[in-house]
């Protein structure tokens, strides 16, 4: 498997190229700022850049788009309610075949309601559901019990989990489930409204934690 993560610019906006090594067939997650260094990169690779894969429908995740569909030819692949243009619909539980590779799609609403984060072998692309020692703004009502129990969906995976965030946010580009299990403040809390206390309390909590 091919898989490289690629900071794009923006808001330090992250995102993946993947890439199936057998049939060379490869897709672009969340592009956004930077699709050239995508297509770029597939070349030196011999990777036919086939899908443009977006984690949601926010604005500096899917900008990148319009480019990859008219160099590459590329079709969006967004989950089934996504308020953005989308050639392909996923679903969650469904496994999305990229040549001979399998993307798992988990629909995680929170942040944004057509939110998914991507499961390849011991890989998890979470989007702005999750990033290093944080986790996707929301509101504190609705949005934040969403967001909440799409977490808990994400914690029920293995520690050696890897984690790709969507921005790079935390103190390292990418962690482990069980790193953010241990360490991310919003995961270690004991309930919904401890949770929901913290994102109220954010600022503060981070200037006493030397949180940037
Ligand atoms: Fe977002």
């Amino acid at each position: 498997m091919i898989f490289e993560q690629i900071l794009n610019g923006g808001d330090r906006n992250f995102g993946y190229l993947i890439g199936d090594e057998e049939s060379r067939i490869g897709a672009a997650v969340d592009p956004s700022y930077s699709p050239q260094k995508y297509l770029d990169r597939a070349g030196d690779l011999g990777i036919e850049l086939k899908y443009v894969i977006c984690t949601h429908s926010h604005h500096d995740h899917v900008n990148g788009n319009d480019y990859l569909i008219e160099n590459a030819s590329a079709e969006v692949v967004m989950y089934k309610d996504a308020e953005y243009f989308f050639d392909v619909t996923v679903e969650d539980g469904q496994k999305f075949m990229l040549g001979s590779l399998e993307l798992q799609i988990i629909h995680t609403p929170g942040h944004c309601e057509d939110g998914i984060c991507i499961l390849i072998g011991r890989k998890l692309i979470t989007g702005d559901t999750l990033f290093v020692g944080k986790v996707g703004g929301t509101d504190l009502n609705e949005e934040a019990r969403k967001e909440y129990d799409s977490l808990q969906h994400l914690l029920s995976f293995d520690d050696d989990i890897e984690v790709y965030p969507g921005h790079d946010y935390g103190a390292k580009p990418q962690s482990t489930i069980g790193y953010e299990r241990q360490n991310n403040p919003f995961l270690t809390q004991p309930d919904f409204e401890s949770f929901v206390h913290l994102k109220a309390n954010w600022t503060a909590y981070k200037a006493e934690n030397g949180i940037s």
